[in-house]
């Protein structure tokens, strides 16, 4: 009895071990395809959240949003309404379960979405993104196309290629800097 017990949890444990590998081989190959998940930890959400000078009430949009913390930050810290583009499934009902510990589900949207497939993109006042610079160059012409003048886009670390600088800052040994639709 105790035999089939013990079996019976290490064929368990097993599985787990196996489900694991397959997610962590998926994140890796998407990885190596697109832009690999990092997330940005709260003093970087928070430190582009001020460059951007966020308001209550106002909307940021987070093109690949990860496990959402950007948007979670946005929304708890900064009173926003928040919306994140994310094509992995499983970092978005991640960031759904995020957004719900921190009280401000309400508050967010979770799209599992490729922001670059075409459709129109929703309103905002604040743009945000980490993403790699090719990616910012894809992005770049469907928010001039969607985004009125003076819209905030703010990235981390990686450049857009034609949008007006307005700002930058030091965050560690990084730079997230903030421009302006023209
Ligand atoms: C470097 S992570 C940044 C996550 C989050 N913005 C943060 O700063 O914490 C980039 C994310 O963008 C997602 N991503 C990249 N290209 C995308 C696309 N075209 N559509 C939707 N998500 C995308 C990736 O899956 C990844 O999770």
């Amino acid at each position: 009895m105790l035999t089939t017990v013990i079996i019976g949890i290490m064929v368990f444990i097993q599985f787990l071990l196996l489900c694991l590998f397959v997610i962590i081989l998926y994140l890796l190959a998407r990885g190596i395809f697109g832009v690999p998940f990092v997330r940005s930890n709260k003093p970087f959400s928070r430190a582009m959240m001020e460059l951007a000078e966020v308001k209550p009430g106002e909307t940021v949009v987070d093109y690949g949003s990860g496990d959402g913390a950007i948007v979670i930050v946005a929304a708890k810290e900064f009173g926003a309404k928040g919306i994140g583009f994310e094509y992995l499934r499983i970092l978005v009902a991640y960031a759904k379960a995020l957004a719900m510990f921190a009280g401000v589900s309400k508050q967010v949207e979770f799209r599992r979405e490729n922001f670059l497939s075409g459709a129109t993109l929703p309103k905002a006042d604040v743009v945000s993104s980490y993403l790699f610079p090719e990616v910012n160059a894809k992005l770049e012409p469907l928010l001039i196309r969607d985004y009125p003048s003076g819209t905030r886009v703010v990235s981390r670390t990686f450049l857009f290629p034609t949008l007006p600088l307005k700002a930058s800052k030091k965050v560690g040994k990084e730079t997230v800097y903030l421009y302006q639709i023209p």
